[in-house]
């Protein structure tokens, strides 16, 4: 059964690439990671590895998902019998992104209805650990949490029927609904943010350039790892996403769309929360860094005071933000998850219902893990390896792949030169071919030696190597073994490329 995904227009392609590029990462990711990164010197970082590495990445799957015009493994077949794998280790990157990433999408859910009438009180930490239900010890799983597992059920049976329907009814229709919703509900939470007492405060942690963070390689990661994350690149998606393009569509224009309207929807966002967080610690009388939380708390930790202190429509603005967090998760979400339907249709010739049982059932199974009363450190274990460590790797051997080994990067260019108005230029070859590997494997050992000199977040080692090292070294092994065995059909291993 050949691939007969489409999508009803370009436009409605490129909205879905932003749908699956904005999530939860513009939201509730980049700004802890940006404030553990050293506030607004984190800015620099984030937009080398923007420039280096995001948009020249986006461009590079736009075009291999477009000229093999397949899923991602079957992409990279075509290109060539050995790098099979990367396709499979991106797919199951994915997969274990959507597995947690649906349980912030539940978080946000059930915050949304905690937000009529601020239910959540006056201890908004207390009040988000007992919500989660969280035990003390790491290995202490206790059982699955009923708040948790009720919004995370209710998230996954919408974004099942989503996929059901296919690219053009489910994915492209959700994300035309949502998109423009999402757009005008931030940009309703950027402008409150923006003009309350104490704003400037924020505005000043965030852009207040720190250079000496700029000697710390973790900056630099965090900055590369944001932009993966946010942009969804290396997840397989792209490669997937451009494969329903028709065979005439602008690669160059779309790829500057979707990167350069991601990373402003990500500055916005960032730019009303630390506004908001100004406005809390002025309303405590207490300096900025006093009321952040790091990490992944800080949207539901700190968000819920922010509401509490505001002057009015306390009700409002938090169904607002809460809900955006919800819509911006759920087409980001339901990109995750289409990267595993498409590889697993094209490897076993099965249906799409078949292959979105099987993949929003075995997703679904893994996200119970984060439902348990231990789930938000295996959450925050998973989490810290698989975008550090997988999904960097992942990237850095993908451009590897294209730039050394196969060498397509000529040939991709020629194709996007092709297709599109916009003519790219060395630019790219260079960045792809040098900069990008060249950074990432510098980042990477000197990250990994820090890595090493003490366990994250001190979480026990066998913790750290069961849903750490050994998740992210399993997902490699499994996508060998993928590579070995069999394709239902061989006729799918004939390229279209020649009619392209
Ligand atoms: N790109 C998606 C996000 O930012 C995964 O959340």
């Amino acid at each position: 059964m050949k691939s007969t995904e489409q999508w009803g227009s370009r436009a409605g392609f490129i909205l879905a690439a932003l749908g699956s590029a904005i999530g939860l990462g513009n939201i509730w990711r980049y700004p802890y990671v940006a404030y553990e990164n050293g506030g607004g010197a984190f800015l620099l970082p984030y937009f080398i590895a923007l420039l280096t590495a995001g948009i020249p990445i986006l461009l590079l799957e736009y075009s291999l998902g477009h000229k093999y015009r397949a899923s991602a493994p079957l992409s990279y077949r075509r290109l060539s019998k050995k790098w099979e794998w990367i396709g499979w280790w991106q797919v199951f990157i994915a997969f274990v992104i959507v597995s947690y990433y649906m349980v912030i999408i539940g978080w946000a859910l059930s915050y949304t209805y905690f937000s009529v009438g601020s239910q959540w009180g006056q201890n908004t930490e207390d009040f988000f650990y007992s919500y989660l239900g969280t035990t003390s010890e790491f290995w202490s799983i206790g059982g699955i949490e009923k708040n948790v597992v009720v919004p995370l059920l209710l998230v996954w049976i919408v974004v099942y029927l989503i996929l059901l329907r296919g690219a053009k009814k489910g994915i492209e229709a959700a994300s035309k609904i949502l998109l423009p919703i999402l757009a005008i509900a931030m940009i309703a939470i950027t402008i409150r943010g923006v003009t309350l007492p104490g704003a400037t405060e924020g505005l000043n942690v965030l852009l207040k350039p720190d250079f000496a963070a700029l000697a710390d390689p973790k900056v630099w990661v965090a900055a590369y790892g944001q932009v993966f994350f946010s942009l969804s690149i290396g997840m397989a998606i792209m490669i997937t996403y451009s494969s329903y393009l028709p065979k005439k569509s602008d690669l160059a224009n779309g790829s500057l769309i979707a990167g350069l309207g991601n990373a402003s929807f990500e500055f916005m966002a960032s730019l009303g929360i630390f506004s908001a967080l100004g406005f809390l610690a002025t309303q405590q009388g207490v300096a900025v860094d006093e009321v952040v939380a790091s990490g992944i708390g800080l949207a539901f930790v700190v968000l819920p005071n922010i509401i509490n202190e505001f002057p009015g429509f306390n009700s409002l603005f938090g169904v607002l933000f809460f809900g955006t967090l919800v819509f911006a998760g759920i087409t980001s979400a339901i990109s995750l998850l289409e990267t595993g339907i498409a590889a697993l249709k094209d490897k076993l010739d099965v249906s799409r219902t078949a292959a979105v049982n099987w993949v929003c059932g075995g997703a679904a199974l893994l996200s119970l893990l984060y439902a348990t009363k231990g789930g938000i450190r295996y959450l925050d274990t998973v989490d810290h390896f698989i975008n550090n460590y997988g999904l960097l790797i992942a990237g850095f051997m993908e451009v590897l792949a294209l730039s050394w080994f196969v060498k397509k990067l000529i040939n991709l260019k020629g194709h996007i030169n092709d297709v599109s108005d916009i003519r790219i230029g060395s630019w790219w070859n260079i960045s792809l071919k040098w900069i990008t590997p060249v950074v990432l494997i510098w980042m990477m050992v000197l990250n990994l030696k820090d890595e090493l000199a003490a366990p994250y977040e001190d979480y026990p080692i066998s913790g750290l190597i069961a849903m750490g090292w050994g998740l992210a070294l399993a997902l490699v092994v499994i996508a060998f073994i993928l590579q070995a065995t069999k394709w239902q059909d061989d006729e799918f291993l004939v390229s279209e490329q020649k009619e392209s």
